[in-house]
């Protein structure tokens, strides 16, 4: 995923630096660095889900490591985003189990329900519809996975409800949220 222009407001709360600092403390002092992947997602939780250079190396201060620490692994885990994204983001699983279940189709079915290609967000920043690898619950597929959660044996009438639902304000990304 390219590194976007886009600015982002950096907030560390007070909540999310006590977060920060319990993660820390499961840790000596010369092993900081191990807390990394924790902290990485719950300051991404925390900013709209995506990680701007300048809030990675403000991670990279608040831990005590070089910049470049934080950037090797938040380039290579698809699951940090170096760039603004829906607030829904519909990740369909289209490995083996789930694209003979149908993937292809019900991605295509999301994203024109959504006027939209897919990798792209919708204009109100809604929603974004992407593919991806095998996410381990190839026994209920064909499933995506919607922030914190998996939602599984999917059908047209089921995305149609949760695209509802997330229009609606029903939808928990987030099993332990810390927002700002
Ligand atoms: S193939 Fe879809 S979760 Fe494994």
């Amino acid at each position: 995923m390219e590194i976007s222009n886009a600015k982002q407001v950096i907030n560390i709360t007070p909540e999310l630096q006590a977060r920060i600092d319990e993660l820390l403390s499961h840790y000596p002092a010369d092993k900081r660095k191990s807390a990394l992947l924790p902290i990485l997602h719950d300051v991404q939780d925390a900013h709209d889900n995506w990680l701007s250079i300048e809030l990675q190396d403000k991670v990279a201060e608040i831990i005590g490591i070089q910049p470049i620490e934080v950037y090797e692994v938040v380039s290579f885990y698809t699951m940090y985003n170096q760039k603004p994204i829906g607030k829904f983001m519909f990740e369909f699983c289209r490995t083996s189990c789930c694209a003979v279940r149908g993937t292809e189709d019900l991605m295509e079915y999301t994203c024109s329900k959504l006027g939209v290609q897919e990798g792209e967000v919708t204009p109100d920043g809604m929603f974004q519809v992407v593919g991806v690898e095998c996410l381990g619950a190839c026994g209920y597929a064909p499933m995506m996975q919607l922030g914190d959660y998996y939602k599984e044996h999917l059908t047209k009438e089921k995305i149609d409800t949760i695209i509802d639902d997330c229009r609606a304000g029903k939808i928990d990304l987030h099993k332990q949220a810390i927002t700002e």
